[in-house]
């Protein structure tokens, strides 16, 4: 499929949506299911390309996952059940995968190969190759173990006391993985609160983790026991559903069962500083992670100032938000988000050029980008440039532009959002 043409059809959007397990949360079910000792059930796990990486990575490394189609299960032998690969470890397109699996890996006494897509090639690895090498893996690669290819044999782990440069859980999570490897109690600092999914699913494979405000400490040596994970919709995919609701004339839609972890929620606070029509309903009950139902309404709505502390917990819905903002009355700025620029495009330039291309008023600037609201959106031929988010964001914007869109490279989608389009055709019945 290289282009896809998306009419203008002026319905409102109605219906009811069961939202895809969270991306992230997936991939940590099959990574700590395989390093914990046991069997793990994962229930509503996103069968999408990223976390199907995960899952063909760990079992080159020896680990066996059968899939259904309602249940994974994990054969997990604990870290010392893992073996060294007689094949490559393909990422694909997710910088979950390889960040996390390095962690894994530099507690490992085997030799790997890591490669990932183009993608992937751009991404910095600096940010966790640097630290598990103080820890003491050895990680070659190139420029200096930079970017991908890499390769990485580990073992014999000292802790580390680590102040990470940038919130990433991505890198957070790589540096917990390795310390729950290390010999004695690793701490982490982050400068701002990101995304707690793997502290979280620690203490639910029976594994023990402090945090102390922004400090994390983990101790070495701790064996996790296999569990039963059921993943929450994932807030992320939700996020296109939410702001379609809120832009496409007498839209109402709901959605259900999504993820409402604290550290992932700056979209609700968001649509709400806007003046969008959204009600939550947050499930009772012991979930390890919070969930809810959701309903949105199209309404009025207005610009704002999204920045510091905020940005972690919204960082992969900017794009869409971005959307959202040039149907807002007023400029809407966004601010300190540089982290986009290395996502997987520059999200910064591809939501500028893409939405500039149907008629948007949107500035690039160095942190983030102004977008000035009440455009009109016409029409035209737009490109997800490989990148899953884009391409959504730019489906809905074709529900409210005047004349056709046609969409390039649409198949990026199936990375996080496999039935995208299944499900906004379900809500134009
Ligand atoms: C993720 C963390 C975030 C996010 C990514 C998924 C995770 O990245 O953008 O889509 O699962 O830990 P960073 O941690 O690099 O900010």
């Amino acid at each position: 499929m290289e282009s896809i043409k998306l009419q203008p059809t002026n319905k409102a959007l109605n219906g009811e949506l069961e939202i895809p397990g969270d991306k992230s949360i997936s991939h940590r079910s099959v990574m700590f299911g395989s390093i914990a000792k046991g069997v793990t059930k994962v229930t509503n796990f996103l069968p999408g390309d990223d976390c199907l990486s995960t899952i063909s990575c760990f079992r080159k490394l020896g680990v066996k996952i059968e899939e259904s189609e309602n249940l994974l299960t994990i054969y997990g032998n604990g870290f010392d059940g893992l073996k060294e690969p007689d094949e490559i470890l393909d990422v694909g397109n997710s910088g979950t995968t390889i960040r996390l699996l390095l962690g894994i890996l530099a507690g490992r006494p085997f030799y790997s190969s890591i490669i990932g897509d183009q993608s992937i090639g751009k991404r910095p690895m600096t940010r966790v190759t640097e630290p598990l090498r103080q820890m003491g893996a050895t990680i070659n690669g190139r420029k200096d173990g930079a970017f991908t290819p890499l390769s990485i044999s580990g073992g014999g782990l000292i802790p580390i006391h680590y102040k990470l440069p940038v919130a990433s859980a991505q890198v957070k999570s790589a540096l917990i993985l390795a310390g729950l490897q290390a010999n004695g109690e690793s701490t982490i600092t982050e400068p701002a609160k990101s995304r707690d999914h793997t502290e979280r699913m620690i203490r639910k494979f029976g594994g023990e983790i402090q945090k102390d405000n922004q400090v994390i400490s983990v101790n070495g040596n701790q064996t996790l026991k296999g569990t039963e994970i059921h993943v929450p919709g994932d807030i992320s995919s939700a996020a296109f559903f939410l702001v379609a609701g809120a832009i496409v004339t007498g839209s109402e839609i709901v959605l259900k069962n999504v993820g409402l972890n604290p550290t992932r929620d700056g979209i609700i606070e968001v649509m709400n500083k806007m003046g969008a029509s959204l009600d939550i309903t947050q499930q009772t009950g012991d979930s390890f992670e919070p969930m809810g139902d959701m309903k949105i309404k199209f309404s009025k709505l207005k610009g704002t100032v999204i920045e510091g502390e905020l940005i972690p917990k919204l960082i992969d819905e900017i794009p869409i938000i971005a959307l959202l903002a040039t149907q807002a009355e007023g400029i809407t700025v966004i601010k300190n988000a540089e982290e986009l620029k290395v996502k997987e495009t520059n999200r910064i330039d591809t939501v500028v050029q893409e939405l500039t291309k149907l008629g948007a008023a949107i500035e690039a600037t160095n942190d983030g980008m102004i977008i000035y609201g009440g455009s009109s959106l016409t029409g035209g031929t737009v490109s997800s440039h490989g990148d899953h988010r884009i391409g959504m964001m730019l489906a809905i914007a074709a529900q409210i532009c005047r004349g056709e869109v046609i969409l390039e490279n649409p198949e990026a989608i199936s990375v996080s959002y496999p039935n995208f389009f299944a499900h906004l055709n379900s809500l134009k019945n």
